[in-house]
């Protein structure tokens, strides 16, 4: 496990933050359930039913591991709060009474009662059905609009990109097609997100296939729009744009194309300007570079909820209840 990692879970043991697992009876969930409480990495809570729960388990300790069988319980005052959200959306109480069964939905609004800080699920559910209940009941963070998402990109300590090979990557998982506004709250929130779990200072390229006008189109002018947003609201962060990744990583190259700017060629917050181009540019640093893909790491929402991908081990899991635990403040 990289230093990062180990750092973050050293974090979060101080932090005693509950999270709720929506995917509880998923055996990589239980034994990530287990090994992060044994770790005292958070409290956890499932939700499952007990005995389906432990029989997957074999052999995890769940000692401490609070366990919801929704089917259990009342989950009126549940229902209630949804229909109360939502009546505005076309939600209806019957509507509502059923929705709540859906633990994506049941384990949002134990976050949203304050019965949990933060939820993970993602396991054997798509980005989207975890995302929506969210997006739809947590919502965003005072001055945020929108929800999105980064990777942290661990690269050889010694490598010549990032900080001390620590690079942040967003949006690689949410916003398929984000217009300027949306962009430049992905880089504000990309750059929070390196400062609070990545340990680094953020210095944020908004990436194109064009450097400082060299290229003129509407996608080139999406990005530009952006940065002025970003320099207007938050003067402080190093940003700019628009450089092409060569501009933005290799001095050499940053001289030629964007000579006197403060972040080309040595940018470690990556923006790219749609969910194309970042989920694919992440892929590809990851497998051509050898690069540890940390994420996707929600950011934006009111209270953290966090996706997995499906192909996650429950080591992944437990980093990412982590680092949730850190989003919790
Ligand atoms: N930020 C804030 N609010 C949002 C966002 C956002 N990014 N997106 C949607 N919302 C809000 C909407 O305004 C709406 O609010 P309301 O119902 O209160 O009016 C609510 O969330 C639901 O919106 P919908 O439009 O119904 O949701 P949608 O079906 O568009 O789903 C989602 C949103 C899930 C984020 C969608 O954009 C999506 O599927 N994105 C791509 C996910 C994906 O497949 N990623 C790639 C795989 S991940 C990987 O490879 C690691």
């Amino acid at each position: 496990m990289s230093d990062l990692l180990n750092s973050v879970r050293e974090k979060a043991k101080k932090l005693k933050k509950t999270i709720v697992l929506a995917e509880g009876e998923e055996p990589r969930i239980i034994t990530a359930a287990a090994q992060a409480s044994k770790e005292g990495i958070a409290n956890l809570v499932l939700l499952g039913n007990p005995d389906v729960i432990a029989k997957k388990a074999q052999g995890a300790k769940l000692d401490g591991v609070k366990i919801i069988d929704i089917k259990k319980i009342d989950t009126e005052p549940y229902a209630q709060l949804l229909y109360e959200l939502r009546k505005d959306k076309g939600m209806d109480i019957e509507k509502a009474r059923k929705t709540v069964l859906d633990p994506l939905y049941f384990g949002v609004l134990m976050v949203k009662r304050g019965e949990a800080d933060g939820m993970v699920a993602g396991s054997v559910n798509a980005t989207g059905d975890v995302l929506r209940p969210a997006l739809q009941i947590i919502k965003t963070a005072k001055g945020i609009k929108t929800v999105s998402s980064c990777f942290i990109m661990v690269l050889d300590k010694n490598s010549k990109y990032g900080e001390n090979g620590v690079m942040v990557f967003g949006d690689c998982a949410v916003n398929p097609n984000p217009d300027s506004r949306q962009l430049a709250d992905i880089a504000v929130a990309s750059a929070a997100t390196a400062k609070a779990i990545a340990g680094i200072s953020p210095k944020v390229a908004l990436l194109s296939f064009s450097t400082k006008g060299s290229a003129k189109h509407e996608l080139v002018d999406k990005v530009t729009a952006a940065l002025e947003i970003i320099k207007t609201e938050h003067p402080e962060l190093d940003v700019d744009g628009e450089l092409q990744a060569d501009a933005a990583l290799v001095p050499t190259v940053a001289e030629l194309k964007a000579p006197g700017s403060k972040v080309a060629g040595h940018a470690n917050v990556l923006i790219f300007p749609d969910l194309q181009a970042g989920n694919i540019g992440y892929k590809l640093v990851q497998r051509l570079a050898g690069a540890e893909a940390i994420g996707p790491i929600c950011q934006g929402f009111n209270m953290p909820v966090n996706d997995l991908s499906r192909g996650c081990s429950s080591e992944d899991v437990v980093n990412v209840i982590a680092m949730t635990a850190l989003q919790c403040g």
